[in-house]
């Protein structure tokens, strides 16, 4: 299904690369944070051309909630514990100054794309009432002695009940496709232009080489495996939105502190309610979108559905994102990804701090943010999680020996099924044909799980994902799976 964003506005195509260009940067990548640093780029008076496999906003843009906010759920008194004040303080003054510089740069383009500045509440509901009022107040002073935007608030203007928020003033909403429109009239992007490979100052396409000073992946996955080693530090998780009419529109943007609770945002007459999330790859069950429409309608009666999507977010191990060198062995490449849920915010952030770094400019947010940093022992155990996830799922030896009894694995659509000593993913489709592809991945070799909700084939391990017929929806993968 297509995102309310998609569907609402149509970004005029550009052509594809059909020459050999020599530039002062190139970036890899046209979604919001590719498009923020080549335009701050540009303005630095830089020749700088964008690269997209595919259209501009075409890649997880089109899918976020666009909320641009520094509260990230119950983050602060977490960093404060895991990383120190300075760098909590740094996280948040970061995000602050992302929200500034979005209004900033609206204004000074006109770029009409209903940017609102609200307030951002993260909310719990009447279970467990004590411990969770307890930790919302801890939250809202931990947030507060950061000097962030916090108070505590005992209650809020959505219908149901809960056991207050913490509420950050003078946040902010937008349209992510608006925005992306009006920023893209001033750059150079060619699209459908894929990038082959890279190699020290040069990118091959299918159209044409390009010469660069620096490089910028903005890719979402950065997907060289060598160097930098990124598919150790990163997976890849899931969420579900589900766009409805007929709810009055909310004076805030509300994101839920309980496990099980939605986050909610208003557009124009709809209300978007957020949910669902999981690692990619563990969804064997399906029912995400199910859950969403059961607690959204209990929770604003009367609701009438229009669509609905789905995201995918790079998380990374201590839950700060890679913005930086990409590799200490090239520092003419950059990356940015790993932004978690909070891809508008970091997107900005991101571009900020690759734009004075390519300048040698200093930027106070840098280091925090650096592919370069070891924050070895906070993220120790997530990493530990990570790996035992990926070393499960590199067991692609099950492709040969499956457990009695898969052989007949076919629930519903779609499932497994074992042919002889091998295992594929099948899916049965309306006609009743039956579509069957291998199950291993053509990234790095997991094995693939089907995803009921979405139809697909996801790889646990860092979040490939591919249709029934195998042709690949999600990177970092780079090819369709032959059936
Ligand atoms: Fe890496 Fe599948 S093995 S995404």
């Amino acid at each position: 299904m297509e995102s309310i964003w998609t569907e609402t506005v149509n970004i005029p195509p550009r052509q594809a690369l059909t020459e050999d260009r020599r530039v002062d940067a190139a970036v890899i990548g046209a979604g919001m944070a590719g498009i923020l640093t080549a335009y701050f780029l540009s303005l630095q008076g830089m020749e700088v051309i964008v690269l997209e496999a595919d259209r501009i906003g075409s890649g997880q843009t089109k899918n976020t909630t666009a909320k641009i906010t520094s509260q990230h759920g119950m983050i602060y008194e977490n960093l404060i514990k895991t990383f120190g004040w300075e760098k909590a303080r740094l996280y948040g003054a970061g995000n602050q100054a992302a929200i500034d510089k979005y209004q900033e740069i609206i204004e000074k383009e006109a770029i009409f794309c209903g940017f609102k500045r609200l307030p951002a509440y993260l909310y719990s509901t009447k279970e467990n009432v004590s411990s969770n009022k307890d930790k919302l107040i801890r939250e809202t002073k931990a947030a507060s002695q950061l000097g962030l935007p916090a108070r505590f608030c005992e209650k809020v203007s959505l219908p149901f009940e809960t056991v207050g928020a913490v509420c950050f003033d003078n946040q902010a909403q937008f349209h992510p496709l608006k925005f992306m429109e009006g920023l893209a009239e001033k750059l150079n992007i060619y699209e459908n232009t894929r990038v082959l490979g890279v190699k020290g100052h040069q990118i091959r396409t299918e159209g044409g080489r390009i010469n660069a000073r620096h490089i910028v992946f903005a890719v979402h996955y950065p997907m060289l495996i060598v160097p930098g080693f990124y598919f150790l530090r990163l997976h890849q998780d899931r969420s579900y939105v589900v766009a409805y009419e007929g709810a009055a529109p909310l004076q805030g943007m509300y994101y839920s502190a309980d496990q099980e609770g939605l986050s909610y945002r208003s557009y124009g007459n709809l209300l978007l309610a957020g949910g669902g999330s999981h690692r990619t790859g563990k969804n064997e069950q399906g029912g995400r979108y199910e859950e969403i429409r059961r607690r959204a309608e209990r929770e604003f009666p009367g609701l009438r559905e229009r669509t609905c999507w789905s995201a995918q977010d790079c998380v990374t191990h201590d839950g700060l994102p890679l913005i930086g060198k990409y590799s200490v062995l090239r520092p003419y490449w950059h990356v940015i990804t790993g932004f978690g849920k909070w891809g508008m915010t970091f997107s900005m952030l991101g571009a900020m701090i690759l734009s004075d770094t390519i300048a040698g400019r200093e930027n106070p947010y840098a280091r925090l943010f650096s592919p370069q940093r070891w924050n070895f022992f906070p993220s120790l155990k997530k990493f530990m999680a990570d790996f035992g996830e990926s070393a499960a799922g590199l067991l692609w030896l099950r492709h040969f020996w499956g457990l009695p009894g898969e052989s007949e694995l076919l629930k519903g659509q779609g499932g497994i099924v074992r042919k002889g000593l091998r295992r594929y993913g099948c899916y049965k489709g309306e006609d009743g044909t039956l579509h069957r592809i291998s199950l291993r991945c053509p990234h790095m070799g997991c094995e693939l799980s089907w995803n009921p909700d979405e139809k697909s084939w996801d790889c646990p391990c860092h979040g490939s994902r591919f249709d029934y017929r195998g042709n690949l929806i999600d990177d970092p993968a780079r090819r369709d799976i032959q059936s």
